[in-house]
């Protein structure tokens, strides 16, 4: 059992911005882990923050962890301009993975933000809410048991899925819908296909592939991921994500790029380079968990 005073120890490392970045990360997974309202309510807390991908990362868990609770504060991101794009966008894409359908025309109105993330996001959220008032969610039934904007495709030849994938005069839900059966199916034909995604011309549909190849951590799409992270023509979103999953599949031929990229004068993908070589770090290590929150406040004491 986890104590109310460790979520707060755990939660004040992730609020207090003097901590490096990589350490209020891991204090974030390992409130996202350990769940209920305090948990909610010290996430919450962040979106004052000043690092965007700081606050993006806030409203990605809230949505994994599918707590209620979390609605109102998303509500209240996604509804607020001064927030960047990307953090807006996975508030967005966080109220479709709680599911309720309470923030349905919420979300409608904003499928056609002027912000064109966030629109794309919240037409897709509204997909997945009628998805869900039609059919049942397995949670955990992905190999990933990640909580994913749009359910797999049921085909399952790999070529078909491709050509839905890159098919841009299909909906963005049936091509998202592609991209998880072909994540689900793996190997390596699945990731070079996906891998072909990062041409599409859709930023939101680009950074989506960027972080599906990350949770395959497949070392066939490093080339593809590396080729977008160097290219400053390409949106920071889309940037970030390929730097985190070159993090996560974190084989030597991926470090001297993220080094290179710590530097950048993107703020978002400087940081995510830094977190990435935290992975790194970690996928290297006979470290047992990332989400190590607790286990840091408990040496301290
Ligand atoms: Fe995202
Ligand atoms: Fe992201």
């Amino acid at each position: 059992m986890v104590t109310e005073k460790e979520v707060a120890d755990v939660g004040r490392v992730l609020i207090d911005s003097g901590q490096p970045l990589k350490a209020r990360f891991r204090a974030l997974f390992t409130l996202r882990n350990v769940g209920g309202r305090t948990a909610v309510e010290w996430i919450s807390r962040a979106f004052v923050d000043e690092s965007a991908l700081l606050k993006h990362e806030l409203a990605y868990c809230l949505g994994q962890m599918r707590d209620e609770a979390a609605v109102p504060v998303l509500v209240r991101v996604l509804e607020d301009r001064d927030q960047e794009p990307m953090v807006r966008h996975e508030a967005g894409e966080a109220l479709g993975a709680i599911g309720s359908l309470k923030v349905l025309d919420l979300l409608k109105q904003y499928s056609t933000d002027p912000v064109i993330e966030v629109a794309e996001t919240c037409q897709l959220a509204v997909r997945r809410l009628e998805w869900l008032q039609k059919n049942r969610e397995y949670p955990g039934c992905n190999p990933y048991f990640s909580v994913d904007p749009a359910p797999p495709a049921e085909e399952k030849d790999i070529e078909k899925l491709r050509q839905t994938l890159l098919d841009e005069s299909q909906t963005l839900f049936d091509r998202y819908q592609a991209m998880f059966a072909l994540r689900n199916i793996g190997g390596e034909r699945a990731v070079l296909a996906l891998a072909d995604g990062l041409k599409c011309s859709s930023a939101l549909f680009r950074h989506e592939i960027g972080f599906v190849l990350g949770q395959m951590q497949h070392e066939a799409s490093i080339p593809q991921l590396s080729e977008v992270l160097v290219n400053m023509d390409e949106n920071p979103m889309v940037r970030h994500e390929c730097a985190e999953a070159l993090g996560s599949i974190a084989k030597e031929s991926c470090l001297e790029t993220l080094r290179v990229y710590a530097q950048d004068k993107e703020r978002v993908v400087r940081e995510s380079c830094e977190v990435a070589l935290d992975m790194y770090d970690y996928e290297n290590s006979t470290e047992f968990q990332y989400a190590d929150g607790l286990s840091k406040i408990q040496a301290v004491e």
